[in-house]
């Protein structure tokens, strides 16, 4: 118990913590076992991915169904000039979401198992939803940058209740891409928030005079062995480098709100796939 304490203040104290195999490797080897059938299996167009480009209204239209169901992004870097893949999808994939936990028995099971919940109220989540779940890949060579940010930006609540959790399905390293975060940067104010227009487009809305500055200098790398969960509080910045090495880095990740804040209407996902930890 002594343990939890620690890992508590630790994620009140700096905004984020590991609790050390806090899954089991038979709960591993079911999500990785789980993550890669569906990354074989998947049908996922080639427009599915996030670099910019001429066919963003249909990008962002397959963006936002993806919250209610099983959808697939590739990795951007996955692609050659022609606009084939280099590699197998299974090695191409960026990440699949957005409703796993809602639509896929082995992550369902997984996240409503009493260690989350209990977990999650420690935190201080007083009605623990979850609102989104993905497996990240970051595949071997071509596994992107994930800029910093904050996940209440994306999944914003008023006022802000929203938490991660990051399990390591892989071990993940500074060369892999492991998470890396700035340390107590959770006591800012949210900057901004990911908002749907009326068309259907997708876009930021500024909620602070001016745009903070954030140095990846600051950032702390969270090395994770397989089985560990980092706990990401909504305001905390983080971020992840590219996959240069060989070896893959997937990780499950559960992202919650309290349902006791409100939940606007044209966050991108205006209706989220809500699964109440009981
Ligand atoms: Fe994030």
């Amino acid at each position: 118990m002594a343990e939890v304490q620690s890992i508590l203040a630790q994620y009140r104290q700096q905004g984020f913590a590991l609790w050390p195999a806090f899954a089991s490797d038979e709960e591993v080897v079911k999500l990785k076992t789980c993550a890669q059938l569906w990354a074989q299996r998947l049908d996922i167009p080639a427009h599915a991915h996030f670099a910019t480009g001429a066919d963003a209204a249909i990008r962002d239209r397959y963006f936002l169904d993806s919250a209610t169901c099983v959808r697939g992004f590739f990795e951007p870097a996955a692609f050659d000039a022609q606009g084939k893949l280099k590699v197998p999808q299974p090695r191409a994939i960026n990440k699949i979401g957005h409703a796993l936990h809602l639509l896929d028995p082995v992550c369902r099971s997984w996240s409503i198992q009493s260690k989350v919940i209990q977990l999650v109220r420690l935190v201080g989540l007083v009605q623990p939803q979850i609102v989104q779940s993905q497996f990240i890949f970051k595949p071997p060579h071509v596994g992107g940058q994930v800029d910093l940010h904050m996940d209440s930006t994306f999944l914003y609540t008023d006022p802000p209740s929203c938490m991660g959790l990051w399990l390591a399905l892989d071990e993940a390293t500074v060369e892999n891409g492991c998470l890396m975060v700035i340390p107590g940067s959770h006591r800012q104010a949210v900057p901004k928030r990911y908002v749907r227009r009326s068309d259907n487009s997708l876009t930021f809305v500024s909620l602070t005079p001016s745009p903070p500055h954030w140095d990846p200098k600051d950032c702390e790398p969270i090395p994770a062995r397989p089985g560990d969960l980092v706990l990401l509080h909504g305001q905390v910045v983080h971020a992840s480098a590219p996959n240069t090495s060989h070896r893959p880095r997937l990780a499950f990740v559960l992202h919650l709100i309290d349902g006791q804040a409100h939940w606007p209407t044209d966050n991108w996902m205006a209706s989220p796939p809500i699964l109440p930890l009981l």
